[in-house]
């Protein structure tokens, strides 16, 4: 039995998880726009690795019997400053999520309910991931500044982020 507290903390949480593709879809359609298929690729990718979070935290309330209640999404941004700012825009998102996933394993704790909390914490080692990668390809935005053809680059560089794990088999990644 999971404490109905825990079961609506995760329930929001996959409503964040959810946003979180939303944001990264949005964030490839900017891309593809802009004419940076690298970058829409790379996108599409971290959209669907939220997925698989959020279908991982459903996999876990249906294994503890509780029910999972999917919420309504707002509206992603639909277009960033440039190419840079729409992955600052993904540092500071990614920043919001590891905060809610803090939270959730303070009120596992404070519940003393240890099986959420072993569950929490593959999420507290892949929101470390997650924002060293935002902040990498922002690294590498800046080293290459106004070089011609710098973006171009980076683009390229981008393309080859491996293809997502099928988001409705989560623990078939690593
Ligand atoms: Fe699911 Fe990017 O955190």
């Amino acid at each position: 039995m999971l404490n109905k507290k825990m079961a609506t903390a995760i329930n929001n949480q996959i409503q964040e998880e959810m946003y979180s593709f939303y944001l990264y879809l949005a964030m490839a359609e900017y891309a593809a726009d802009k004419g940076l298929p690298g970058m829409q690729h790379w996108m599409r990718n971290q959209a669907m690795e939220e997925m698989s979070h959020a279908v991982r935290f459903m996999n876990y309330l249906e294994e503890k019997g509780a029910a999972v209640e999917l919420k309504t999404l707002k509206a992603p941004p639909k277009s960033w400053k440039s190419p840079k700012h729409a992955f600052e825009e993904a540092l500071k998102h990614e920043g919001h999520i590891t905060g809610c996933i803090n939270n959730l394993v303070d009120l596992a704790l404070s519940l003393k309910d240890h099986a959420t909390v072993n569950m929490l914490n593959w999420f507290v080692g892949e929101q470390v991931e997650e924002e060293a990668t935002a902040k990498g390809v922002i690294d590498m935005i800046n080293l290459t500044g106004a070089a011609p053809g710098g973006m171009f680059m980076v683009d390229r560089e981008l393309a080859a982020r491996p293809a997502a794990v099928d988001p409705m088999n989560p623990t078939a990644q690593a």
